[in-house]
């Protein structure tokens, strides 16, 4: 078994539109071993969900490699995609229009399964059961409609759709951001139960980098398409090395900004300086 479960390898994304096209990810390299977890943080159009989109197979990079599980995705068929997407699961950044609002949630977290197995329907129904406990949930709710969730409940079925599988690869996107702030610490403390019960191995993606950092073991910053930091979680915080990390940082930390606004006024006091050395 190879060592890393997911590689990016030097990935281009480039978006065709009128006009000059959206080159989403230059560039992009990371991996993830076995059991480990990702963050990627990064501003809206940094290019976050493409990273997902690009792992599950459904976005094909223009230059690059991705690599599961010691097989080079960049060169397989369609076929070998399907194969490889059994074991990746995403949950989606809208939760809640990921759900087919006409059908009882049974049939919408049953599905992955269905397109795998040939379970009959009580198998299904008592797999979807387990796992709705397994998120919080009862197995009394699984005939309910979406729309008779909160939203805080709706993430945990969305959280139990991409576990059904006991997929070898979670991506996250955006696990919390629509939530109120009292129902996100729940969330987060289901999730990192969860990744610990059951061994996961994920990415989560977060504008949010508080939420990456309650997840994830190593982080990477996305500016703009490009990985412009990449290091274990605790030494980010730490020492951020790149001013847009800092800023990125800072937006919810006192101490931060503190620190961003003084290497700001360094900056311009360096450069002042500049501009009075004779040249
Ligand atoms: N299918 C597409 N066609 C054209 N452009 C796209 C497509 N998908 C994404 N883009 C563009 O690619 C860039 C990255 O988009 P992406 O959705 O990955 O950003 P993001 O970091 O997830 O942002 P957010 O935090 O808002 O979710 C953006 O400029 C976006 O407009
Ligand atoms: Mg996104």
């Amino acid at each position: 078994m190879a060592d890393a479960l997911l590689t990016f390898d030097n990935v281009d994304v480039t978006f065709p539109r009128r006009g000059p096209p959206v080159e989403a990810l230059k560039g992009v390299s990371f991996e993830i071993k076995h059991g480990g977890s990702l963050g990627i943080i990064g501003d809206s159009g940094a290019g976050k969900s493409t990273i997902c989109r690009v792992a599950e197979g459904l976005v094909r990079p223009s230059a690059g490699r991705i690599v599961i599980d010691g097989v080079d995705m960049t060169q397989a068929s369609e076929r070998e995609w399907q194969k490889a997407r059994r074991h990746i699961s995403l949950v989606f950044q809208d939760a809640q229009g990921s759900f087919n609002p006409m059908r009882p949630v049974v049939d919408s977290i049953g599905m992955p399964l269905m397109s795998y197995t040939d379970a009959g329907k009580a198998e299904l129904r008592r797999k979807v059961g387990e796992v709705m406990e397994q998120v919080g949930l009862s197995a009394t709710q699984m005939t309910r409609y979406p729309h008779e969730f909160s939203g805080g409940q709706v993430q945990r079925l969305a959280i139990a759709r991409a576990l059904i599988t006991r997929p070898r690869l979670v991506l996250f996107d955006e696990p919390v951001s629509a939530l109120d702030v009292s129902i996100r610490a729940q969330i987060l403390n289901l999730l990192t139960d969860l990744a610990k019960s059951l061994s996961l191995t994920y990415v989560v993606i977060s504008s949010d980098p508080s939420v990456a950092r309650h997840l994830s073991q190593d982080m990477i910053v996305l500016f703009a398409g490009k990985v412009i930091e990449r290091a274990p979680t605790q030494q980010l915080f730490a020492n951020p090395q790149h001013g847009y990390t800092l800023s990125l940082l800072s937006l919810r930390d006192p101490q931060l900004a503190a620190r961003a606004e003084l290497a700001r006024l360094e900056d311009a006091a360096l450069a002042d300086l500049g501009k009075g050395v004779p040249s």
